[in-house]
This record gives C-alpha cells, structure tokens and sequence, in this order.
C-alpha cells in the first residue's frame, strides 16, 4: 500500500515541477482511494438509517468536498465558511449539520435560510436566537441539543470533548429540562440530541458509551413527552498512524446497530479524519542533513506551519523516503525549516541514507493537516495536488510571496 502510494508522489513531484520548478512541498491525495472510504463507511451503515455528514473541518479542499458529495455524503460544517464551502460544492442543505460553540447570526440565518438539516445548539441561551431567527423567517429549524456526556477518552486532552471540563455541550439535566419545556420554542423542531465525546478514537468504548447515553436521553425525553427522532453521534473514528491496527469500523457499525434496533431514529455521524487521513500525504525535499552531537537532522522544505500536528498534539506520523536508496537504516530528527525549537516531524525517524534534494513524504497527513496550515515565518500555504482516475490535478496553487504582499491597510476612520 505505501509502495504504491510512493510511486504516486513521485509521478506528482515531476508534474508539479513542470508547471511550478519552485515547488518544493506539497499535499497529495488521492480520490479513488477517498471515493472507496465514503463507499465503505456508507456500506457498513447501510442497515440503519443514517446521514454520513463529513466534517468539512478536517479538509475543505472544494475536489474532497465534490468528491464525497458525489458518493452521497452529506456534510458537518462549523462555520459559515464552511457551509459556504458545502454549499459551492453541491452538498444539499437538507444534508448538512451546523455544529459550533460560538455561532453567529449569520450562521443562524444561513441555516434557516437554507433549510439545513439540523444545528447542534451547544447552550440553552442560543436557543432563543435559533428560535427567533426560525419565526422571523416562518419557517421551522430542526435543532439537536449538543450534550457533553462526562465520557473520557483517551489520547491528547486536545481532541478530547466529551469530558466534564471540556467546553462543548449542555448537561444531560439541562437537556432534559429543554425538552420538556419545548413549548417555549415553537418554531424550533427539539427532535434530536448530539454527542460528540472526541477525536482519533481506536477504541470503540467510548462511542458504544455515547450512543448509549443518547439512547437513554430518547427514552428519558420521551417520559417527558418529547420524542426524538434523530440522534447525532459525532465523528472520532481514528485511523491508523502507526501502520498497526485499523478503527473496527464494520464491527463497530453492526454494534451500533444492535444498539438502536426498534428504537425509529435516523443517525447522524460527523467523521472527519476516518475519512480523508489515509488518502493524504505531504511530499516535502530534503533541504539540507546536519550532523550534530552524533544526531543526524533531516530538514525538510515543510515545517510545521504546513502541519502542525506533530508540534501540537505530539502526534506522530510515519515518514518514508519517496525513493529509497539503499544502505544503513538508522535514526534521524525530522524538522521543518520554522524559527521555533518545536518544528520537528518526527524525533527519532528510521531512514535509510538521505541526501539533499531527494523527497520524502509524511504519511495519512489528508486529515487536519492542509486545513490547519498558517503563514507563520511569512510562509505560503502548500499547493494541494489531487489524484484521480489515473491524472493528477492541482486542485490549489501554493501562496506565493506576493499572495503574502497583498496584505495592505484600508482606511477605516479619518
Ligand atoms: N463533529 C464535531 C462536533 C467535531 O468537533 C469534530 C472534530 C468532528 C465531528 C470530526 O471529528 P473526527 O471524525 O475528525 O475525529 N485537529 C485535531 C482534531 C480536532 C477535531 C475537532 N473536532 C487533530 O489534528 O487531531
């Protein structure tokens, strides 16, 4: 499987540097791979009714957007931006969910306008803007309150968000008085609940853990009276970095199954990363290898404004030659060229010998990685470069300097 991606980057390298010599880092996904992972996880759904909504947050890049709308995913969007991303893309409305802890009014407004498919409230105070915004429009918003379960999860504290100190979501008490008092809101439709625990989940406990609790949020609201039509279970599906076991996801479907058997919902699921990780890699050229202090320091063309994953999450991701060359396997530090101590890659990488000018790439980099990309250091953004029935497209132009120079004061005032 790397070997073939491998041989990929390297038909990638030439043609970028055809039309683009200066190119000396970029992203590379491929679509038939991605296409098959939204064929996949829509497979093992398929016995339950349920909306795959992908979390644009993980990649925007209007090709991944077209090409998992085209397998009938529906879209998880955070902003307006993203919404508008969406919407460019061809996702239908009624496809798409509005999730975030800070929205806006022109958020609010887009959703109603649009007629989205549903808006995860993260307090009780947003109601009233959900529900005014509704009945100034006269039109009905179909609203999931977003609960924070108090589940653990393991990995970074960073992606974790269904713990009891994490920012996101009502108590389940809170909801409960929601629902019961629905009435108050009449133009908006109470009809769902939202846990999303966390991110990069191998471990099937902690989404088991919340499909239950929203399971038994349905009967305790419907003791209430309320009945909840859909529940939205988030997205955390992990993936497998470090090339050792993959996230049980057939398994896990038919166990979701089970679990909400005779109860009439529609599901919701947001996955971001399950989706497009794997079929992404960073393609970066060896600037230059320093030898200190008996370390070896392979420094790439891309640093940690490009991804940052590593430097902010200690995450690690493998690292492989795009032609290897014989020889000696021993350690390197893999850093990026960024004025900060924390731009590496990867501490100890197993690499056979490198030389400048030779490329290598950074594996499963589709998800949070092109998304997350800054100017820091008065950096471009990469060009993204995308692979599908066998040609290769440049879905986005790198930044240049002068995208950098454009940067000029207006006057506001005076
Ligand atoms: N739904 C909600 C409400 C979310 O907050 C997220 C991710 C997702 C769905 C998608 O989660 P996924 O299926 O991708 O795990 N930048 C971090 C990950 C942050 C995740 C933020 N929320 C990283 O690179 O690991």
């Amino acid at each position: 499987m790397i070997a073939a991606d491998l041989s990929l980057g390297t038909r990638a390298i030439a043609a970028l540097r055809r039309v683009d010599p200066r190119a000396h880092a970029f992203y590379l996904y491929d679509l038939d791979l991605l296409a098959g992972r939204a064929r996949r996880f829509l497979a093992a759904f398929h016995g339950v009714h349920a909306l795959a909504a992908y979390a644009v947050k993980a990649n925007g890049l209007p090709a991944i957007l077209d090409c998992l709308r085209a397998e009938g995913v529906g879209a998880e969007a955070g902003s307006l931006g993203e919404l508008e991303l969406a919407a460019a893309s061809g996702f239908d409305p009624g496809n798409c969910v509005l999730n975030g802890n800070g929205r806006t009014i022109e958020e609010v407004e887009w959703a109603v306008a649009r007629g989205v498919h549903s808006v995860n409230a993260d307090h009780v105070g947003e109601l009233d803007v959900l529900a005014g915004a509704a009945t100034r429009a006269g039109r009905t918003l179909r609203v999931a309150l977003r609960v924070n379960p108090g589940i653990e999860t393991p990995g970074h504290a960073y992606v974790a968000t269904g713990h009891d100190e994490a920012k996101f979501g009502i108590s389940p008490r809170e909801a409960l008085e929601v629902w019961g008092a629905r009435s108050r809101w009449p133009s908006l439709e109470l009809g769902g609940v939202h846990i999303h625990v966390g991110s990069q989940l191998l471990d099937v406990v902690p989404l088991e853990g919340a499909a239950a609790e929203a399971l038994a949020l349905k009967r305790a609201a419907a003791d209430r009276g309320a009945t909840l039509t859909w529940l939205n279970l988030g997205g955390g599906f992990g993936v497998d970095y470090e090339g050792r076991a993959e996230f049980p996801l057939e398994r896990h479907a038919r166990r979701i199954a089970e679990l909400v058997a005779n109860a009439h919902v529609e599901l919701v699921f947001e996955p971001g990363r399950w989706m497009v990780a794997p079929v992404g890699m960073l393609l970066a050229e060896v600037l230059w290898i320093k030898h200190r202090d008996g370390r070896r320091f392979v420094v790439l063309a891309a640093g940690m404004n490009d991804f940052i994953r590593p430097a902010l999450y200690h995450a690690r991701h493998r690292i492989a030659p795009v032609a290897p060359r014989a020889g000696e396997v021993t350690t390197a530090v893999v850093v990026g060229p960024v004025c900060e101590s924390g731009d590496v890659f990867e501490e100890a990488a197993l690499l056979p010998p490198l030389e400048r000018g030779e490329w290598v790439a950074i594996l499963d980099t589709g998800a949070y990685g092109a998304a997350m990309a800054s100017n820091y250091n008065g950096r471009g953004r990469l060009a993204e470069i995308v692979s599908r029935d066998g040609r290769l497209l440049r879905a986005r132009a790198a930044e240049t300097p002068a995208d950098l120079l454009r940067r000029r004061e207006d006057v506001l005032e005076g």
